[in-house]
C-alpha cells in the first residue's frame, strides 16, 4: 500500500489542497519554514491519529481556526491484491478527535491495512538519546511488524506487570501477599516469550545495522545490542527470581525487575552513544537504526514501511546523500524534505513547497 494523495484542512500553514505523491521517492523542497515538515506531519496523521511531532496535536490547528483534519487515499503497489482505503483523522480545539477508515469510525485492526511508518524528525532522537522505554517500545513495534502473532506479548506482559504492581501496592498497606507467588509465575511465564521475541527481532537488526552505520559514515564499528533485565533466565528462574526480590519491591510497591526494566544498547566504538554520541552522531545512529529496521522486515518478507525523513540531507556529504538515495530507492515509498532539490541526487519525484503550497514538479 502506498499513500498516493493526502488533503489537509485547516492543518498548520498547509493549504486546503490534495498534495500527490509518486510511488517510490519523493522530494518535498522549499525554504525554511515553508511547510515541508507539515506536510510529513499531515501524512502520518492522517494514518495515525497522532503527530508525530508534538503530543499535543492541537497545535497542528492551523492559527486561527478550530479544527484540523486530514485526508489520505492509500492504493495497493502494483501487484498487491488490497483495496484502495481512505484514512481521515481530525482533532479540534478542545480535543475531540475522530478517526475514519473508508467513512467508518477506525477500528484496531485498520491499523494493519496500512503500512507501518519510519519517522526520521530530529525530535526522534529521543529514541537514541533518551530513557530506554521508547527504545523498548520501538523494539516492541519491530517484533510486530516481524511476527504479528507476536504483537500481543508486549501487551500481556504490561498487562500481568500492572496486576503484581498492584498487588504489591495493596500488600503494602497489610493486605494479605500471599497471592504474588502466584502473580510471580503468571509474570515470569509472559516475561520469557517477551524476552525471546525481542532478543530475535534485535539479532535480526544487529548485522544490517552495523552495515548501515558504516555505509552512512558513523565513524567506528557500530553495534546494536538488546541487554535483557533477566539475562539468560526462563520463566522458572524469573519467577525464583521475583520471590527473592519480593521484600524489595514490597517496600517498594512496585516490581524491580523483568524486561520492563530491558535495554537496548547502541554503541559506536564501544562507546554508547547515549552517552557519549554527539548530536551529528545520534542523528547518524537513528537512521542507521531505521534502515536496519527496513532490511529486516525485507528479509521476513513484510511489507517496508512508508518512510518519512524529515531533513537528513543537510549534515551528509554528498557521497552519504548518494548512499542514502541508494538504500531508500528500494521499492519502498519514501517522503524526504530538503531545502535544497540538489541535495538529493538521483532521479525522484519533486515536491516544490512555498507558503503551504504544494507544487508537484516533473521527475528529474
Ligand atoms: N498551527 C499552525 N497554524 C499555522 N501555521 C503554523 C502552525 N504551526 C506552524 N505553522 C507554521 O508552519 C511553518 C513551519 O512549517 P515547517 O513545515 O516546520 O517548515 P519547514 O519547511 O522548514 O519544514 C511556520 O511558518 C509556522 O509558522
Ligand atoms: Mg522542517
Amino acid at each position: 500500500m502506498r499513500v498516493v494523495r493526502v488533503a489537509p484542512r485547516s492543518f498548520r500553514n498547509l493549504a486546503d489542497e490534495p498534495i500527490g505523491f509518486g510511488p517510490g521517492l519523493t522530494v518535498l523542497h522549499g525554504p525554511n519554514g515553508a511547510g515541508k515538515t507539515n506536510v510529513l506531519e499531515a501524512v502520518f496523521f492522517a494514518l495515525t491519529g497522532r503527530s508525530c511531532r508534538t503530543r499535543r496535536e492541537r497545535e497542528a490547528i492551523a492559527f486561527g481556526s478550530s479544527l484540523a483534519r486530514v485526508e489520505a487515499r492509500l492504493e495497493p503497489d502494483p501487484g498487491d491484491d488490497g483495496e484502495p482505503l481512505t484514512m481521515m483523522a481530525s482533532i479540534s480545539g478542545s480535543e475531540a478527535r475522530r478517526r475514519l477508515v473508508d467513512g467508518a469510525p477506525a477500528e484496531p485492526g485498520d491499523d494493519l491495512r496500512r503500512p507501518a511508518i519510519s519517522v526520521f524528525m530530529p525530535d526522534r532522537l529521543a529514541l537514541v538519546k533518551g530513557a530506554p522505554a521508547p527504545r523498548r517500545a520501538h523494539l516492541d513495534r519491530l517484533v510486530a511488524a516481524l511476527h504479528p502473532a507476536r504483537a500481543g506479548l508486549a501487551r500481556e506482559y504490561g498487562r500481568a506487570l500492572a496486576q503484581r504492581n498492584g498487588l504489591l501496592a495493596r500488600a503494602r498497606r497489610g493486605a494479605e501477599a500471599a497471592a504474588l507467588s502466584a502473580w510471580d509465575r503468571a509474570l515470569a511465564e509472559r516475561a520469557e516469550p517477551l524476552v525471546a521475541a525481542r532478543a530475535a527481532a534485535a539479532a535480526a537488526l544487529a548485522a544490517p545495522f552495523a552495515r548501515a552505520a558504516s555505509e552512512l559514515g558513523l565513524d567506528g564499528s557500530a553495534a546494536l545490542a538488546y541487554r535483557p533485565r533477566t539475562g539468560e533466565l526462563d520463566a522458572g528462574g524469573i519467577a525464583a527470581e521475583l520471590a527473592a526480590r519480593r521484600e524489595s519491591d514490597l517496600a517498594r510497591g512496585f516490581t524491580g525487575f523483568g524486561p520492563h526494566r530491558d535495554e537496548v544498547e547502541v554503541s559506536v566504538g564501544g562507546r554508547s552513544l547515549r552517552r557519549y554520541g554527539s548530536q551529528g552522531q545520534q542523528r547518524l545512529g537513528l537512521l542507521a537504526l531505521l534502515f536496519a529496521e527496513r532490511e529486516a522486515l525485507r528479509a521476513a518478507r513484510r511489507r517496508l514501511p512508508l518512510l518519512l525523513l524529515d531533513d537528513v540531507m543537510s549534515e551528509l556529504d554528498p557521497e552519504r546523500r548518494a548512499r542514502l538515495v541508494a538504500m531508500v530507492d528500494d521499492g519502498g515509498q519514501t517522503l524526504i524534505t530538503a531545502t535544497e532539490l540538489d541535495h538529493v541526487p538521483a532521479a525522484a519525484a519533486g515536491l516544490a513547497i512555498a507558503d503551504g503550497v504544494a507544487t508537484a514538479e516533473e521527475r528529474r
